[in-house]
């Protein structure tokens, strides 16, 4: 089918290359023209494994063209997929512009039966608001449908997420719209084995936003969990174990650490409330998830002056500064927040990231950068772990102690085992953990 993709940020280039590689014509569109160029050189703007080699085979096959006119979008696609940016604004309200200008702008030049389908996250009731856009601007007669078709893809997994989601859901009062997008996820849902969800259009965008809500909700839980453990020497890590047994509760995102971050969750979070509020309804929980997440770094922030006395003068090792593994994404990092508080507070901060911190010296000007995760620590008095980055998890602890100039450690992420970094001679700060070893600067 011929497919036109808008937007080329996560979800727009996984979604471009992940429909070509099963098969289908997809024109990717962005109206950054050096954007748009460097992908059809196969050049992948953000780190995300595994996309680069779809983009590589989309583009040798010929099923997969960029271009950076909007104005070939609906004139390709039989199916056009809006996956344009849906900032926040200080109000917390999503802001729409760039989602108000793809929909007039396929009003303009549309031809043929066209399904429009909203990928990017909006706000429940956004797929009317296109619709009535595209009705009021189009030629009489024009023949479309307005879809939505939230995505649910992870950074870092987004390929895998693509290609074998766990669920696909479309929203729309037309079935022909509804057919045609089964016709175009039809190797993806037989191959995965998921549910192919119907439902209206709000529903279809509530999912979205109710899905990424509850997610943060869980965390936010565990880490109010975490700080209950805290004070009473029990373990947040076999708390979450156990409740996520359960299956009525499960196991994923119960992990206790400094917080979510990324450029969902958080946008999502503050989103999702203001459209609540602005209905009428007060979602008070989410409230108390974004005050939960923002008083992590607080948390973290102390247990480093806990383990170091005053920051003025320390030297702090701070290992990982994307807002998760595998992902080169900076937004709304919680690592970043940490390195920005340790250098006010009058601490000497170097960092190591495995792939961030090209992106992360820009943005950090008073912090040093290192090149592998020993010389980051060579000469600290503190190691500081924000990124739960399997490099860290399996870090070799002698030559980690033997670079320190203190054997101290404060795990942000519980990437470390307690017991193996008693035994090696560690200071150990986890988070809802209780802290091991002896106390810091003893002897
Ligand atoms: C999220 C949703 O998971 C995905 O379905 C949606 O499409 C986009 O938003 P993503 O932003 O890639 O995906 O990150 P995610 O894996 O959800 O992690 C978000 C943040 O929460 C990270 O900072 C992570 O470290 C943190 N997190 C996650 C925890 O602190 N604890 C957990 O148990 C899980």
């Amino acid at each position: 089918m011929r497919i036109s993709v808008v937007g080329t940020g996560h979800v727009g280039l996984t979604t471009a290359a992940c429909l070509a590689h099963i098969g289908h014509d997809v024109l990717g569109v962005d109206d950054d023209a050096e954007k748009a160029a460097s992908i059809a050189r196969g050049e992948v703007p953000f780190h995300e494994p595994g996309l680069a080699e779809l983009v590589r085979e989309g583009l040798d096959a010929g099923r997969l063209r960029m271009s950076n006119d909007p104005r070939e979008a609906a004139p390709h696609g039989e199916v056009v997929f809006v996956c344009v940016g849906t900032p926040t604004k200080d109000s917390g309200e999503a802001n729409l512009v760039q989602v108000e200008r793809v929909a007039r702008m396929v009003a303009d030049t549309l031809d043929g039966y066209t399904v429009v389908a909203e990928k990017s996250t909006v706000p429940v009731e956004t797929g009317q608001w296109i619709r009535r856009t595209i009705e009021r601007e189009a030629r009489a007669g024009a023949e479309f449908d307005v879809a939505s078709n939230p995505e649910f893809l992870r950074e870092g997994r987004a390929v895998q997420d693509t290609l074998r989601p766990d669920r696909v859901v479309v929203g729309s009062h037309s079935p022909r719209a509804v057919e045609r997008l089964r016709e175009v996820y039809r190797p993806i849902v037989d191959g995965a084995g998921c549910p192919f969800v119907v439902t209206d259009l709000a529903t279809a965008e509530l999912i979205k936003h109710a899905s990424n809500a509850f997610l943060a909700t869980k965390i936010s839980f565990i880490n109010s969990v975490a700080d209950i453990c805290e004070r009473t020497g029990a373990d947040v890590e076999t708390v979450a174990a156990a409740m996520g047994i359960d299956e009525r509760i499960g196991a994923p995102f119960l992990k206790a650490g400094i917080g979510f971050g990324g450029e969902c969750l958080p946008k999502d979070v503050r989103a999702f409330r203001y459209k609540a509020d602005q209905l009428g309804v007060g979602f008070g929980i989410l409230e108390a998830v974004e005050r939960v997440n923002q008083a992590r770094i607080d948390a973290f922030v102390e247990k480093i002056r806990g383990v170091v006395w005053n920051l003025e003068d320390k030297r702090v090792a701070l290992w990982g500064l994307a807002f998760k593994p595998d992902t080169d994404d900076l937004r709304h990092s919680p690592a970043l927040e940490v390195a920005e508080r340790l250098v006010g507070g009058g601490a000497h901060v170097t960092a190591f990231d495995p792939v961030a911190m090209p992106a992360g010296k820009p943005l950090l000007p008073g912090v040093e950068f290192a090149a592998d995760p020993y010389e980051a620590v060579r000469g600290a008095d503190c190691l500081a772990i924000c990124t739960e980055w399997s490099v860290f998890a399996t870090a070799d602890l002698e030559r980690l102690r033997g670079e320190l100039a203190h054997p101290v450690v404060v795990d942000g992420r519980n990437v470390m085992d307690p017991a193996a970094m008693a035994e090696a001679g560690f200071t150990y700060a986890s988070m809802g953990r209780p802290t091991v070893g002896p106390a810091p600067h003893a002897g």
